[in-house]
């Protein structure tokens, strides 16, 4: 039977990206009820400085609640070697680096270049880290709203040269400037480069073609998808960025055409209340939560 994995993010693309701040307490109770909908792994935040990303500064605890919950796979973002030490002290189980193939979005999002970058992830992959995964993001891999055109030559470079010390490699299209032709051709020229290595799919939903992405990444041999419930997301420091591929509807979607999420639609509505509850002024998105599942619905076995 056909199954993808799905990487819930709001709690860190969401949040940082959010008007409002969500108290602890409250995301607690959202990351609770996202592993009981069936999110085996979800990234819970982010080791930034919190003067600059407040939403953030409660990550440590965040990850420390959340490792307590069965089964779940936490997921922190860290920007440099710092980070990455804060995240392994907080006892992430994964991190995540992302490395904007834009040379814009990088030096405004982490005041480094692409090659700065690049090389602060090797140094924290050199770093001691028994038993944490490295994943290595090539953000703005599908187009930049600062640089314009993000040529292809640079993603697969930096994705090849993160293949190296990471155990996992992403591509995302951080600010929602991708088709799925597009999709297709810049994970096929990846897998090429670095073969299994190529592992997820970062989708922001700015331009209405999340899930067409999603999809065309699907085809491509794609099995692990980052999205957001209710759609939340982007990153501060890239502009016009708006939220990510909708969790709902990407499950819909999935379990509609047979493949397996382990998600149970149903529990992550349950989710969505808590989390518009706990932030009731934030814009969300999705269409299933409003049309609800269709007569007859059956998930996928
Ligand atoms: N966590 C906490 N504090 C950190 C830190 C981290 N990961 N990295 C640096 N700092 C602290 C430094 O210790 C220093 O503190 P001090 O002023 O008390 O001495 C201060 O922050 C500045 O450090 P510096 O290394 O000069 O960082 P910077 O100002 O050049 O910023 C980044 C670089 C990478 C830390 C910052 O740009 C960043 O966090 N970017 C990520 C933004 C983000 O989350 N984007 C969305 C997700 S993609
Ligand atoms: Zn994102």
């Amino acid at each position: 039977m056909s199954r993808v994995h799905i990487c819930e993010v709001g709690p860190r693309d969401g949040l940082q990206n959010a008007q409002h701040l969500m108290p602890t307490a409250a995301k607690k109770a959202w990351i609770g009820a996202l592993a009981d909908a069936g999110l085996r792994e979800i990234e819970v935040g982010s080791f930034v400085p919190p003067k600059l990303i407040p939403a953030m500064a409660d990550t440590a605890e965040i990850v420390a609640f959340a490792r307590a919950l069965p089964g779940v796979k936490v997921v922190a973002l860290a920007p440099n070697l710092k980070g990455f030490q804060r995240a392994l002290e907080a006892g992430a189980h994964k991190v995540t680096f992302p490395v904007s193939a834009s040379r814009q979005h990088s030096e405004s999002n982490v005041r480094m270049t692409p090659e700065q970058m690049v090389e602060e992830v090797r140094k924290c992959a050199a770093f001691a880290h028994p038993g944490v995964e490295i994943e290595g993001a090539v953000s703005t891999a599908f187009g930049c709203t600062m640089q314009g055109v993000v040529p292809e030559d640079d993603v697969v470079r930096i994705a090849a040269t993160l293949a190296e010390f990471c155990d996992g490699v992403a591509l995302a299209d951080t600010v929602g400037y991708a088709n799925p032709a597009q999709v297709r051709r810049v994970f096929r020229r990846v897998r090429d480069a670095i073969g299994e290595k190529l592992e997820g799919a970062h989708f922001h939903n700015t331009r209405g073609l999340g899930l067409a992405n999603a999809l065309a990444a699907y085809e491509e041999g794609v099995r692990s998808f980052d999205s957001s419930l209710g759609g939340l997301g982007g990153c501060p420091f890239a502009p016009g960025a708006s939220g990510n591929v909708i969790t709902e509807d990407l499950v819909f979607m999935f379990e509609s055409m047979g493949v397996s999420t382990g998600i149970d639609l149903q529990k992550l509505f349950a989710a969505r209340k808590l989390m518009m509850e706990a932030i009731p002024d934030e814009p969300v998105y999705g269409h299933m939560a409003l049309a609800g599942l269709p007569k007859g619905f059956r998930a996928a076995a």
